[in-house]
């Protein structure tokens, strides 16, 4: 069963390992660089000041290697003959293909909904089915975090306070100006599909400053040069009244639905087969591996390791032998997933929810949770137990 990619043969179709260099931007304080270290922060972001993790470990950039090698057709025939699972992977590679910009985070967002925030991540980009993970951080990592985001918060203009009167004039303003194209405002979704990377509006007056606000929007790249938006020529009045309705305007957000009742078993025979190539293979074995395979070099990835601060679990999933010894905690860690999905993978249009977190994060982190079909489909293989 080699389902990872065995990373000698990577360098070989890649040409070479692209090797660790350090993002440019002033280096994080000792207690900064050690909390993104323990928070793998660097497995999914460029950190400024941090070295870039390689190919092989970091989600992003095998993902992005993967993506872009099958766009290559001469690439991509040398890749076929090295992991003759490429085409599944080329079918199944989703996630982790795009991050937010985390220079362009430091230079505008508030220092404080950053420490909040990882410690209660919530869904700000509704069209982007992944999240980030929840962290095992304890609140000395994450004010160390927010200090380092603090240290790189851009320094702007003063502007007039948030005013009512603005209202109407922000409104039409946000729609002329073009800025409805790819984000939404609470229920306002914008014209289909938007872009993924483009946060709810809603969120704004928890995460800006109202004088940071009106400076990204007349310019974003002035505010961080690595920023995904580009500058749309907004004047100084215009951006204020865009930031009034941002800041003032109600989002008319709904809630997320609460989820239905629990899957339950299937009744019907399930193969492991089945089970790896939906959920195991596909979803879970990425911070799940066994050492013990071949290709995957004995690494065994942030879930059995331990990552993102939390501690080792010894959980591979790559077998019905890796599983067996743990089965009883995955129906839980599936279902808790559901509950946690209103706060972390709304639809567009939707307020995160407020939720008394379960102790343990749901499964699988970071990521939507699997359909009932498929929970159904482990709960029932579980019960069956676990035929090979
Ligand atoms: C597994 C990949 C992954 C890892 C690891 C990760 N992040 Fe993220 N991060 C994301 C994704 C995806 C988003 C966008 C989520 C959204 O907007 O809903 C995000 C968003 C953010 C944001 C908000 C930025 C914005 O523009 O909205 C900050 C700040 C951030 N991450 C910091 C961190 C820090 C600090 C760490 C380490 C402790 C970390 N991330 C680790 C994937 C990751
Ligand atoms: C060395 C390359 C490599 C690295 C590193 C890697 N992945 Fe993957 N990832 C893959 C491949 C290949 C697949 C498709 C596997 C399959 O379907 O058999 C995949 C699939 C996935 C999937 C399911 C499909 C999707 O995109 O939603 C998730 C989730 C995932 N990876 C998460 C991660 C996370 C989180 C990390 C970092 C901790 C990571 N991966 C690191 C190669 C990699
Ligand atoms: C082509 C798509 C696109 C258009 C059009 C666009 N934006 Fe953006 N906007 C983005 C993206 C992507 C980001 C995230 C930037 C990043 O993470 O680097 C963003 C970020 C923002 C932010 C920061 C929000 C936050 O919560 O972090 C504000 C405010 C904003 N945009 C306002 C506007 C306004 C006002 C307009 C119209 C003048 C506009 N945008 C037009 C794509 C767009
Ligand atoms: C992005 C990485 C990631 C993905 C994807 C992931 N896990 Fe995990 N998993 C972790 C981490 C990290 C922990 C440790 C959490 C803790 O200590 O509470 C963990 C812990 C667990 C646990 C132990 C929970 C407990 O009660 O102690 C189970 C069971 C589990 N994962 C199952 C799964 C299954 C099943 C999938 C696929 C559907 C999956 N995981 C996908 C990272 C991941």
């Amino acid at each position: 069963m080699k389902r990872m990619l065995p990373a000698a043969a990577a360098a070989v179709v890649l040409g070479s390992l692209t090797l660790a260099t350090a993002q440019p931007g002033a280096a994080p304080s000792p207690a900064a660089a050690k909390a993104f270290a323990k928070g793998n922060c660097n497995l999914c972001h460029a950190v400024p000041g941090i070295d870039v993790a390689t190919k092989d470990e970091s989600c992003t950039g095998c993902h992005i290697w993967i993506r872009d090698t099958s766009r290559d057709p001469a690439k991509r025939e040398t890749a076929m003959q090295y992991f003759p699972l490429w085409e599944r992977y080329e079918k199944n590679v989703a996630s982790y293909l795009e991050v937010p910009s985390l220079s362009a985070a430091m230079a505008r967002l508030e220092p404080a909904w950053i420490e909040s925030y990882l410690a209660d991540p919530h869904d700000v980009r509704p069209g982007l089915p992944e999240g980030m993970p929840r962290f095992g951080l304890d609140a000395a990592d994450r004010a160390a975090i927010a200090q380092a985001f603090a240290t790189h918060t851009a320094t702007v203009d003063k502007t007039p306070k948030p005013t009512k009167k603005n209202l109407d004039k922000g409104k039409a303003k946000l729609v002329t100006s073009g800025c409805t194209a790819c984000h939404g405002f609470g229920a306002a979704v914008p014209a289909s599909p938007g872009i993924a990377m483009a946060p709810d509006l809603a969120h704004v007056r928890a995460r800006m400053s109202p004088d940071m606000t009106v400076a990204w929007i007349m310019d974003p790249r002035k505010i961080a040069p690595s920023s995904t938006m580009m500058s749309f020529g907004v004047s100084l009045d215009d951006a204020v009244a865009i930031r009034d309705y941002l800041f003032l305007a109600d989002p008319e957000w709904t809630d997320p639905p609460p989820p239905t009742a629990d899957p339950q078993p299937t009744k019907d025979p399930v193969t492991w087969a089945q089970v790896e190539e939906r959920v195991f293979g596909k979803i879970c074995a990425h911070c799940h591996m066994d050492p013990s395979l071949p290709a995957n070099q004995g690494r065994r990835g942030p879930g059995n390791a331990g990552g993102f601060g939390f501690p080792e679990t010894g959980i591979h999933l790559q077998s019905p032998e890796g599983i067996r010894p743990h089965a009883e905690k995955i129906g839980p860690a599936l279902l808790r997933r559901r509950q946690e999905a209103q706060r972390d993978t709304v639809q567009r249009g939707q307020q995160p929810k407020s939720l008394t977190r379960p102790e343990k994060p749901g499964m699988p982190l970071g990521l939507p949770p699997l359909p009932d079909e498929d929970i159904s489909l482990v709960l029932g293989w579980i019960e069956q137990g676990m035929p090979e």
